[in-house]
């Protein structure tokens, strides 16, 4: 929790030494949406795209800490994924096993810590075993804080954490009474993660296809054409540069 309160005091950050700059986004969602149709497009089968897509990744992680941002979740696989072809979703399950194998070293090396949310136990052995050594490998890191959302969907997270309440008032260990919005999210999957700022979502589709439901209450959304495997740090930065105008009231009034 120590985690949580550093983060929630942190804030979004500004850039200006006088606090006169431009506001950058503490916390980033992106939805990585499109590496289908990047494949499609060139005539080559879907993994092509994702493959693609997860080369992407480095290059926008490693551009956070310029940018200011000091969290970025990445929705890689949704609870919905299931449904697409076997060799799709067998296709994906290799890739994120790859990618996982590949680029810890590099990880640690530049002070990301990374963190896992979603259901772990439906996702496969193997896979779970590298995601717990890439948790632990970074444990230390103090730079940014990349969370991978795999088997995520944000109303199974409410299902599960809603249940883990649920068993916690029936030990006598939480008073039914006591529950407001500060006990849900302790039960979260992100219960040590500020709340996003701004969720981005990437090949014009404009839905939030069950992502980070709870968390997104205030969050700021860009919905932009760019396919993800054609997100570059410039295009991020750009994204960025569009929230420092946003003005974010949080249901009060201007001024
Ligand atoms: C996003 O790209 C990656 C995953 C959902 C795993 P898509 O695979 O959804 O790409 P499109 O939307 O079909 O183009
Ligand atoms: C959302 O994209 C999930 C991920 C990016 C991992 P989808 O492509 O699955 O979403 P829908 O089906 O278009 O809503
Ligand atoms: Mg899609």
């Amino acid at each position: 929790m120590a985690d949580k309160a550093e983060a929630l005091t942190t804030g979004s950050d500004t850039d200006g030494a006088d606090g006169g700059g431009k506001a950058s986004p503490c916390h980033v969602a992106i939805i990585m949406d499109g590496n289908g149709r990047w494949a499609t497009m060139r005539g080559r089968p879907r993994l092509f795209g994702h493959h693609a897509g997860a080369r992407r990744v480095r290059e926008i992680v490693q551009a956070c800490p310029d940018l200011g941002v000091k969290y970025l979740t990445i929705f890689g696989f949704s609870t919905e994924n299931w449904k697409r072809t076997q060799i799709e979703v067998a296709g994906l399950m290799s890739l994120f096993r790859s990618y996982i194998r590949k680029e810890a070293r590099a990880l640690r090396d530049s002070n990301v810590r990374v963190r896992f949310i979603g259901d772990r136990p439906g996702l496969d052995q193997k896979l779970r075993e590298l995601m717990d050594e890439l948790e632990e490998m970074t444990e230390g890191c103090t730079g940014t804080n990349l969370t991978i959302a795999l088997n995520y969907g944000g109303r199974d997270e409410v299902a599960r954490a809603t249940k883990r309440l649920a068993h916690d008032v029936a030990a006598g260990r939480l008073d039914p009474e006591s529950v407001d919005e500060e006990t849900l999210p302790k039960y979260l999957d992100t219960c040590v993660l500020p709340d996003p700022d701004l969720v981005i979502r990437t090949s014009g589709e404009a839905r939030i296809s069950n992502f980070l439901l709870w968390q997104s209450a205030y969050a700021e959304y860009e919905f932009i054409d760019t396919l993800w495997p054609d997100f570059t740090k410039e295009v991020f930065a750009g994204v960025l540069e569009n929230f420092g105008s946003r003005d974010r009231r949080f249901g009060g009034a201007k001024g």
